[in-house]
């Protein structure tokens, strides 16, 4: 394959040109898109056509995939693919139906966050042509790095707490969704406390590591005052200068690096437009 990789125009993201991800990926090539993902941030890959093991295959090359907590949103045959979708079958969710409706960065709840992820899209939703349900990503490194330099100093050395349950209490209080967790899920997502700013393992550059919709609070500090640095530094990540959106259609592949990013769905559509969307989890280490 003679893989081209175009940036796009701002501060994150890139398109793979020339890939057919229901191939096998010779070395030369997986290398390439594993240095591209470091970089960029984010890969987009359009008009693919991939099995389940075809996906899984590809996915794998960026490193060992994880089984979601929440199991009753798994792919039945394969449970490497959490299902994200808003589709009924027999009355029951066939995937997570909250696609991510708060900034966030995957199984940052997690002692061992996710590297990254990856998304193949099946079934996207359009009202007259206009397609809904749209993602958007922040580069939290570009997001740091625009920080007053006496900011970044102040922050640097904080840690903060962060937690699955977080989300879903707010989307309780929002009155979106009311996903319950078992007790076993619960035990198996104690909160964990991390940095506020993570360095990235590969390329050594720092971004901000707290969000919306995991991070409860940072240690250390008056209630107040945690939210309203808090406040602060979301808002910092999500400006418009250092976020890409993506307008999905059937048969992308969106690959990110959790590491210095921040993703949020756009929830504007509602059944009976369906969208469908299979995610790969690639494992990752503890942030410094
Ligand atoms: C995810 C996620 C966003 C979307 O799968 O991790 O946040 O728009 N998805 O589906
Ligand atoms: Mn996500």
């Amino acid at each position: 394959m003679a893989l081209q990789i175009q940036p796009f125009d701002g501060v994150i993201g890139a398109e793979v040109l020339g890939a057919d991800l229901s191939q096998a990926f010779a070395e030369a090539e997986q290398q390439l898109l594993i240095d591209a993902w470091s970089k960029y941030s984010v890969l987009v890959f359009r008009d693919q056509m991939v099995t389940p093991e075809q996906f899984m295959r590809f996915s794998r090359y960026f490193g060992d995939l994880e089984i979601h907590v929440l199991e009753q949103y798994l792919h039945r045959e394969h449970p490497e693919i959490f299902v994200v979708s808003n589709i009924l079958e027999d009355g029951k969710n066939i995937g997570t139906p909250d696609a991510g409706r708060y900034w966030h960065t995957d199984l940052s709840y997690l002692a061992e966050p996710s590297r990254g992820s990856i998304l193949y899209a099946i079934e996207i939703p359009e009202d007259d042509g206009k397609t809904l349900g749209n993602t958007l990503w922040a580069s939290t490194a570009a997001a740091y790095e625009a920080l007053p330099s006496a900011t970044r100093d102040s922050i640097d050395t904080l840690k903060a707490e962060y937690s699955l349950g977080n989300r879903f209490n707010k989307l309780a209080e929002d009155d979106t969704q009311h996903i319950e967790m078992t007790d076993e899920q619960k035990a198996k997502t104690p909160s964990v406390i991390h940095p506020v700013v993570r360095t990235h393992p590969v390329t050594g550059r720092r971004g901000i590591l707290v969000n919306e919709g995991h991070t409860t609070h940072i240690q250390g500090l008056p209630a107040d005052e945690s939210r309203a640095l808090l406040e602060k530094l979301w808002a910092q990540c999500a400006k418009d200068e250092f976020t890409y959106r993506h307008e999905w259609q059937v048969g992308d592949v969106v690959m990110w690096d959790n590491t210095l990013t921040q993703h949020l769905a756009i929830c504007d559509y509602a059944l009976p437009q369906r969208r469908l969307l299979h995610r790969t989890t690639i494992t990752g280490d503890r942030p410094h």
